[in-house]
C-alpha cells in the first residue's frame, strides 16, 4: 500500500515537472527550457564531431550536422528562418529543417550545390514539406550563384540565424602546391586527411581570393547578413586559425579578423565557442627539429549578434 502510494506521488511529481518545463519552453526565445538552456551552454565542444558520409568526402570541408543542429536550437526556435551563405552540402539547411526551421542556403559551385539539392529533396520528401514552394515571404529557398550577390535579393530583418564555414581564402591553393612539391615537414595540414582539391576555378569563389581581397569580400557579406538580420538575431561563423610558415609572421588568426569584419558591419561580437577535434584527427609532426609548432586540432565558433 505504502509502496502504490509513493509510486503515486513520484508520477505527480514527474508530471509537474513537465508542466514546470512546457511554461518555461514558452517564456524562452528558442523554445529551451533551463535545464536544456544549461546543458547546451558549454564553451568547449568535443561531442559534435561525427564519422563522414561519402558525400562529405566529394567536398572535403564540410561540418557535423550535429555541430550546426545545436547552433541552430540555441539560437532560433521553430519556424524562424535560418541561413547559410556558403552551403556547401547542404548540411545548415538539412539540421534547420530537421529542427523545424526554416531556411536559406546559397551555394557558388555547381557540384556542392547538386549534393546539397539531392540530400535536402529527400529530408522534404521524408517530412512532407513544401520546401522548395515560393516560401511565405515570395522567396525561394536555395540558390546557385554568388552569395555576395544573391544576399542582395533578401529582405531586411528576416533571418534569426546564420551559421556558416567560409573558405578560408587562397589557403587550399597553398596546400595543393605544398602537397604537389610533397614538402613533407609541412605545417599545411588539413582536417581529417581528406582529399583537398579546389572548390571551383570561378574568380567569385572566395577559395580562390587573396587575403585582402577575401577580407574586403568578407566585409561585403557581413554588411549584407547584418541588414538581413533580425534584431536580436544572431549570425554565427565556423572557422580554424591556421600556419603559414612562408609568412614573417605564420599564424593566421582567422577567426579574430572574420569577427573584426561582423564588428565592422555592426554586429557585436557575442561569444566564442571552442570546438575541440583531436579525437578525430592524428597528431603530425611540425616543424621537426628546429621549431616546434602545435597541431591546430579545434576550430572556432564565432557568434555574433545584432543589438535588439
Ligand atoms: C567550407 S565550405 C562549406 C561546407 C558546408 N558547411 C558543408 O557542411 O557542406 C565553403 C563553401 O563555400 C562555397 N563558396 C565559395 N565562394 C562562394 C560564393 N561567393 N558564394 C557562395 N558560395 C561560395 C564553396 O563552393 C564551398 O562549398
Amino acid at each position: 500500500m505504502s509502496i502504490e502510494l509513493f509510486g503515486e506521488n513520484n508520477d505527480m511529481r514527474k508530471d509537474a515537472d513537465i508542466v514546470k518545463k512546457e511554461e518555461q519552453r514558452k517564456k524562452t526565445f528558442n523554445g529551451l527550457c533551463a535545464s536544456e538552456w544549461t546543458e547546451l551552454s558549454k564553451s568547449v565542444w568535443n561531442d559534435v564531431s561525427s564519422t563522414r558520409k561519402k558525400k562529405h568526402l566529394v567536398h572535403g570541408a564540410t561540418y557535423p550536422e550535429k555541430l550546426c543542429d545545436r547552433l541552430i536550437r540555441m539560437y532560433s526556435k521553430e519556424g524562424d528562418v535560418v541561413l547559410d551563405p556558403f552551403l556547401g552540402t547542404g548540411t545548415t539547411v538539412i539540421a534547420a529543417i530537421k529542427a523545424k526551421r526554416d531556411a536559406i542556403g546559397i551555394e557558388l559551385t555547381d557540384r556542392f550545390f547538386d549534393v546539397a539539392n539531392t540530400s535536402i529533396s529527400e529530408i522534404v520528401d521524408n517530412n512532407q514539406i513544401n520546401f522548395f514552394e515560393e516560401s511565405i515571404y515570395g522567396e525561394h529557398r536555395l540558390y546557385k550563384g554568388d552569395c555576395s550577390e544573391i544576399l542582395k535579393r533578401i529582405s531586411d530583418d528576416k533571418v534569426q540565424l546564420t551559421v556558416t564555414s567560409p573558405p578560408y581564402a587562397d589557403l587550399i591553393h597553398k596546400v595543393v602546391e605544398d602537397r604537389t612539391m610533397r614538402h613533407k615537414k609541412s605545417a599545411f595540414v588539413t582536417e581529417n586527411n581528406s582529399t583537398t582539391n579546389l572548390y571551383s576555378d570561378d574568380p567569385r569563389d572566395l577559395g580562390n581570393m587573396s587575403m585582402d581581397k577575401y577580407l574586403n569580400k568578407v566585409k561585403e557579406i557581413m554588411r549584407e547578413l547584418f541588414r538581413i538580420t533580425k534584431p536580436g538575431g544572431y549570425n554565427a561563423w565556423v572557422v580554424k586559425d591556421y600556419r603559414d610558415t612562408k609568412n614573417k609572421i605564420p599564424y593566421v588568426d582567422l577567426h579574430t579578423k572574420i569577427a573584426n569584419a561582423g564588428e565592422d558591419a555592426g554586429f557585436y561580437y557575442h561569444d566564442l565557442i571552442i570546438w575541440d577535434q583531436n579525437q578525430h584527427r592524428k597528431l603530425v609532426l611540425l616543424g621537426y627539429p628546429s621549431v616546434f609548432y602545435v597541431n591546430q586540432n579545434h576550430s572556432y565558433i564565432v557568434i555574433m549578434r545584432k543589438s535588439k
